[in-house]
C-alpha cells in the first residue's frame, strides 16, 4: 500500500518535469543543402538563447517535431527555392515556439542577416497568394441568394428585403451589379480588400498565417457556393446610378 503510494506520488512528481523539459527540446529536419549551406547553424542558437529551448537536427524526417523543406507554409527563399515549414508536432510548446520565431520579425531578420563571404543568401519568401479560379454563371441561384443572406449581408445588402440593409457605407450587390465589370469583382471578391483577412474558400486560399488569425469571425464557403452566389447576383436588377 505505502510502495503503492510512493510510486503514485513519484508518477506525479516526475511526469511534469520530464514533460517540461520535452517542452525545450525539438527535432527539426532540414535536407542536405540546406544544413550544409550554414543558415542553421547562424540562426538556431540565436532562438535558443532568447527562448531557451534547443534545436537538434535529426537525420529522420519521421523522428522530428518540424520538417524544413517543400511542403507547409512558406518562410523564406534561397539556393533556387521556396522553403517551407510543416509542424509534425502540433500542440509542442518549443516547435509552436520555434515556429513562431521563424516567422516573426526577428526571426526573418536573422534569417536575412545570414551572409557568409558578404552576399546575403536567403531572403523574405513571396506571400502565398490565393490562386484565381474560373468560375462560371450556372451556379444555383437559389443557394446564392441564401449564401448572400447568411455570408455577406452582415456588411452588404445584398437583396431587397426590408430590415437587411448591411453596413451603409458598403456598396449593395444592386450597386456592385451595375459596374461593367461586377462578374470579376464577385469572382474574385476574397482577393479585394477588405475580405481577404477574415475570408476562406475552401480549397484556394491558404490558411491564416499562424501569428495573424482573422481579426473577424472568418467568413467561410466553397466554390461552389461562390458560384451560386454569382448566378444570384446576374440575376439582380442592376441599380439605376444618379
Ligand atoms: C465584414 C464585412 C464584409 C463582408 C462579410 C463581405 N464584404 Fe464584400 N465588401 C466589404 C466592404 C467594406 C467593401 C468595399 C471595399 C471598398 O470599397 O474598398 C466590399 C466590397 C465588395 C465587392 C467589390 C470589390 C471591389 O474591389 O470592387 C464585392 C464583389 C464584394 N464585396 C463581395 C462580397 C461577397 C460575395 C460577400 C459574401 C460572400 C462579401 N462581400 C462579404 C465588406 C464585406
Amino acid at each position: 500500500m505505502l510502495a503503492r503510494l510512493v510510486v503514485i506520488l513519484a508518477l506525479c512528481l516526475v511526469t511534469p518535469a520530464a514533460a517540461r523539459a520535452d517542452e525545450k527540446r525539438v527535432q527539426l529536419y532540414a535536407p542536405r543543402v540546406l544544413v550544409d549551406s550554414g543558415l542553421l547553424k547562424y540562426i538556431l542558437p540565436r532562438f535558443s538563447l532568447k527562448h531557451g529551448v534547443r534545436v537538434t537536427l535529426v537525420e529522420d524526417q519521421t523522428a522530428a517535431d518540424m520538417v524544413l523543406g517543400e511542403a507547409g507554409k512558406a518562410l523564406f527563399q534561397g539556393l533556387g527555392r521556396v522553403w517551407r515549414m510543416q509542424i509534425r508536432s502540433r500542440g509542442h510548446k518549443g516547435t509552436e515556439r520555434l515556429a513562431a520565431w521563424l516567422q516573426s520579425e526577428v526571426g526573418q531578420r536573422a534569417i536575412n542577416s545570414f551572409a557568409p563571404g558578404g552576399t546575403a543568401l536567403f531572403g523574405p519568401a513571396e506571400e502565398d497568394a490565393p490562386q484565381e479560379v474560373a468560375l462560371t454563371l450556372d451556379g444555383d441561384a437559389k443557394l446564392g441568394l441564401k449564401v448572400s443572406r447568411s455570408k455577406c449581408s452582415r456588411c452588404h445588402r445584398v437583396d431587397d428585403r426590408r430590415g437587411i440593409f448591411g453596413i451603409g457605407s458598403t456598396p449593395s450587390f444592386a450597386v456592385l451589379r451595375s459596374l461593367a465589370d461586377w462578374q470579376e469583382r464577385f469572382s474574385s471578391f476574397y482577393t479585394r480588400n477588405p475580405h481577404p483577412s477574415f475570408t476562406i474558400i475552401e480549397d484556394i486560399t491558404p490558411p491564416f498565417p499562424e501569428n495573424r488569425p482573422p481579426p473577424l469571425v472568418p467568413l467561410e464557403m466553397t466554390v461552389e457556393e461562390l458560384e451560386a452566389v454569382l448566378a444570384y447576383v446576374a440575376g439582380i436588377p442592376p441599380a439605376t446610378l444618379r
